[in-house]
């Protein structure tokens, strides 16, 4: 009877260890638990502001194209930003985040860039939460699309597209101000 009893107990020992083994990982969790309901499309209209020029740019260009290089694509050069995100075209108006990251010419045919970038967020209750837009800008277009590919905080598991149109562009200067259309669904 002991020995049957024993058996018994090392028998649901290692039943439950093998359990635990097989759920440390992965282990499937109930998104409920997490705040995750109900996913739902958002839209919002931000301006981003790409000030190459002046004493406190916030587009600064990091690697030059080779000097083989036709000027007409300027394919290779790459500019790290700390743009501002306005709610209005002017850059006075109210601040709502910033887009971080670095664009790149990366079309030898025309002016095509690939933007990386990530849109953080300061207003309300968006502060800290991000989205992370990464796709093809070919600029002299009217309307470009990329892809919003992922976020954090209140958009974990963002996924959607962004739809820009240049508001302005400085020819002189390079200074741009483009209107940024971002739909995305999250949680
Ligand atoms: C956003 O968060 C930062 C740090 O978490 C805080 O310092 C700042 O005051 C917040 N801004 C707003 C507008 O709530």
């Amino acid at each position: 009877m002991a020995a049957v009893f024993y058996i018994f107990t090392v028998a649901l020992l290692f039943s439950s260890i093998s359990g635990e083994l097989q759920n440390d990982f992965p282990s499937e969790v109930d998104a409920k638990m997490l705040g995750f309901r109900k996913e739902k499309l958002t839209h919002f209209r931000l301006y981003w502001h790409d000030i190459l020029s002046g004493e406190k740019p916030t587009s600064i260009r990091i690697v030059n194209p080779p000097s083989n290089v036709p000027a007409s694509s300027g394919f290779g050069l790459v500019n790290m930003i700390d743009n501002p995100l306005t709610i209005g075209p002017d850059l006075d108006s109210k601040m709502v985040g910033r887009a971080q990251g670095f664009y790149a010419l990366a079309s030898q045919e025309e002016i095509g860039l690939l933007m990386t970038m990530n849109f953080v967020f300061v207003e309300g209750k968006y502060n800290g939460s991000t989205i992370t837009v990464m796709g093809r800008n070919a600029v002299f277009n009217k309307v470009r699309e990329m892809p919003v590919i992922g976020g954090s905080g209140l958009f974990r598991f963002a996924r959607g597209y962004v739809q820009a149109r240049t508001h302005t562009l400085d020819l002189k200067t390079g200074d741009a101000t483009v209107e940024y259309n971002v739909y995305v669904l999250s949680y």
